[in-house]
């Protein structure tokens, strides 16, 4: 795949991501609801959730025929080609249904199956439809916010360090994750929980963040902003060396990445 490819297929999700964003902000203006429930009570979907995937599903299709389709709210569409588009058509459903301006149509693309353990991500869109803001990065082609190349902080030392994080839905997870907070937020800065790890990992390429880290987090909460993240010169992984993946997803740049890697699973992150 050339660097060429790669930003055709960026062109791509950029077009579907921001014409299905600007949908979904005029259904979300003309009021919402909770529409069903999924691995909790609390675990909302609403119809903005899924009227934005099919929208987006059937511009993929029309675009690309023989790639496969893997996104949050239907069934996973086989393709032939080798490529995946990992779809989360609305990152921060609670944000959306309360009205918090920090929700996002996330779009990647990549080569292999839809499992982070094992593909490479060619391109990825994170749009913020409410402020306007689109997020992208293409392998090799640098990450950028609009027009404007995009660098993660590099001079931060882990006390001085801004760091999100993170929620599951389930109780039991939940219970594990405050634990873990015990211990972090003592050491950094302070603690950001902005309710979309999409834009969390968007917020560590545009310096707005030095990290991140969450467990539980699905295919599709991160395949285009870890790309983002990476492209900005920041680091990605997992714990003990593995890629990023519901074990485990921290983010950040140089300067605090492995001392925040080593912070979290110390105090718990990666188990429970
Ligand atoms: C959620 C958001 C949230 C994260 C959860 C995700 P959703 O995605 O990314 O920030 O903490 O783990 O499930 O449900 O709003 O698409
Ligand atoms: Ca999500
Ligand atoms: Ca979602």
């Amino acid at each position: 795949m050339t660097d060429h490819a790669a930003s055709a297929l960026l062109d791509i999700a950029r077009r579907i991501a921001t014409t299905v964003g600007e949908t979904a902000l005029e259904e979300r203006r003309r009021g919402i609801a909770v529409e069903a429930t999924k691995s909790s009570p609390v675990d909302v979907v609403t119809a903005v959730d899924r009227e934005t995937e099919a929208r987006i599903r059937a511009m993929l299709l029309d675009a690309r025929p023989d790639d496969g389709i893997f996104g949050e709210e239907d069934e996973t569409h086989v393709g032939t080609s080798g490529l995946n588009w990992v779809v989360d058509p609305v990152d921060g459903t609670v944000n959306l249904l309360y009205d918090i301006p920090a929700w996002a149509v996330s779009i990647a693309v990549v080569d292999g199956p839809p499992d982070p353990l094992h593909w490479h991500a060619l391109a990825g869109v994170v749009v913020n439809p409410v402020t306007g803001e689109v997020f992208e990065a293409a392998r090799g082609g640098g990450a950028r916010l609009g027009a404007r190349e995009l660098r993660v902080n590099d001079d931060v030392e882990l006390p001085k360090a801004l760091i999100g994080t993170g929620f599951g839905y389930a109780a039991e997870r939940r219970r594990t994750q405050a634990e873990v907070l015990l211990q972090v937020l003592p050491r950094v800065r302070d603690i950001r929980r902005i309710g979309s790890a999409a834009l969390d990992l968007s917020a560590i390429a545009a310096g707005r963040l030095d990290g991140f880290y969450e467990r539980g987090l699905n295919p599709w909460d991160h395949a285009a902003g870890a790309l983002i993240v990476r492209e900005a010169g920041g680091r990605v992984g997992g714990a003990g060396g593995a890629p990023e993946s519901a074990d485990l997803l921290v983010a950040g740049g140089p300067s605090v990445y492995d001392e925040l890697l080593a912070l979290v699973v110390e105090a718990g992150a990666a188990a429970g």
